[in-house]
Parts: structure tokens; sequence; C-alpha cells
């Protein structure tokens, strides 16, 4: 009955149940190997610095703490589970992530951190081809709000300061980011019964404003999901001159 229902995708996940715990140990188990590997065969003629066997009653103590604790954390694996957007991280993003945690790459440049730099330039190369661009730059942030912070610091150093629009739906941190980064002022516009940005609302607000600086578009809101009207935006665009920035930090993913 279990494999009617097994697919691929199923493979990619621990499980509800933690079905895929065995296959995520031994594949757990092959980073760990490899690395030290790699760290034994580094520089093989210097002397080993560690005897014997670590045991530390202390670390496993701290460890068996951590364990309980981390029970308490909300069940973002369970299938009926919604209440959030968060949801289960996959077996390939845990191990991408321990696999190159063990050696600690920077990548604030090349030179600290080689392989990481050439599979950020890989991953937004694919970006850009999923979304049709057919040339373009980017870089990878640490998440949504950095990197609508960048956006808009970008924008007010390029095109001077202004007015930042957005739908009363954005995301809490676009206020945060316009008072962090002193724009002269933000207009937190109306929606529509579809939770969208209300373009007659967007357009009078536009009509009064000195000088606009950035419409934020949201492709999936934070609370409701809903896409704004991008295509009358860039028409609000043509006539309005501002900058258009889309915010896919969780639309983005699907
Ligand atoms: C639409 C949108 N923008 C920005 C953010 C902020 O992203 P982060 O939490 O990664 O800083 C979120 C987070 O949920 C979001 O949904």
């Amino acid at each position: 009955m279990a494999d009617d229902i097994k697919t691929d995708l199923f493979d990619l996940f621990l499980g509800p149940k933690g079905e895929n715990s065995r296959y995520f140990e031994e594949l757990v188990s092959r980073v760990i190997r490899s690395h030290a590997d790699l760290r034994a065969n580094y520089s093989k003629d210097d002397l080993s610095l560690l005897e014997g066997t670590p045991g530390s009653q202390k670390l496993e103590e701290e460890l068996n703490k951590f364990l309980e604790l981390q029970k308490n954390n909300l069940p973002y694996f369970h299938p009926r589970y919604s209440a959030q957007m968060l949801k289960d991280p996959t077996i390939p993003s845990i191990l991408g992530y321990l696999a190159f945690i063990m050696s600690n790459p920077n990548n604030h440049a090349w030179e600290g951190g080689p392989v990481t730099t050439e599979m950020e330039l890989e991953v937004v190369d694919t970006l850009l081809k999923m979304c049709g661009f057919k040339s373009g730059w980017g870089h990878l942030a640490s998440g949504g709000s950095l990197a609508n912070m960048e956006a808009v610091w970008a924008a007010r150093d390029y095109y001077g300061n202004g007015t930042v629009f957005f739908s009363e739906v954005s995301h809490y941190s676009w206020k945060r980011i316009c008072k962090i980064l002193n724009i002269d002022s933000y207009d937190e516009v109306a929606v529509d019964g579809d939770f969208r940005i209300n373009l007659d609302a967007l357009e009078d607000a536009l009509k009064k404003s000195n000088k606009p600086l950035m419409v934020v578009a949201n492709f999936g809101s934070t609370g409701a999901g809903s896409v704004d009207d991008i295509e009358g935006i860039i028409e609000l665009k043509s006539r309005y001159n501002f900058h258009l920035h889309i915010d896919a930090a969780y639309g983005g993913f699907f």
C-alpha cells in the first residue's frame, strides 16, 4: 500500500513519520566521512594532533537538552500543518547545507569561498533562466528582508530619495526598511477584495506624490498569497515614472 503512493518526491523528505530516516542517516554519515577523508589526505605528512576517542559527558548532556528543546518546535513537517508558511526542509537541502558548513566557507568574495562563489553564479543563472531572462545579474541574500532592503538602497542612491509605495498587506519589513534607509516617505496603499493592490488608489497616491521612487508589487503577499496586477502597475509606471520592485520572497517559491 505504502509503495503505491510512494513517489520520487516522497524520497526527498525525512517523511511525516521519519520513514526515510535510515536512508537519511546513511547520507549524513557519508557527508561526515567525505569531509574527514579530505582532512586526512590534505597534508599527509603532518602529524595528527589528536589521539584516542573523544568523550565529553557535558557535551552529551547539552546535546540531549537541545534535542529535548527542539521537540517543542511547531510541527511544520506534518501534512496537516498549515498555520504558518514554513514547511519541511528537504533531504537534499539539509545535506547540501551540512556538506558545506563542514568547511564554513565565506562567500564575501571568490578568495574566501571559491567553490560557493561559483555555485552562487550557477544558482543566479538558473533563476534567471527560470524567469525567462536572456541575461542579467544577481546575488544571493540571506533572506527576503535583506534582499528588499538592498533593492530600496540601490534605487534610492541611483534615482535619489522619494516615496515608496506598497500595499497595506505587504510584509511588515517594508516599513522598517524605509525607516532604516531614511526614505523620505512611504505610502501604504489599499487593496481590493482579493488582497491585490488597488490600482485606482495607487494612481491617486502617485498623482499626489512629489517624487515617487518605487512601487512594490507583491508576487505572493505574506498573509494572503495574493499577486498584484503587475501589468497594471507597469502601465502606471509608463505615466508616473517610478522604479518597479517585485517582492517574490514568498510567491517566488511557487
Ligand atoms: C512577501 C514577503 N516579503 C518579505 C519577506 C521577508 O523575508 P525574510 O523573513 O526572509 O526576511 C517575507 C517573509 O515571509 C514575505 O513573505
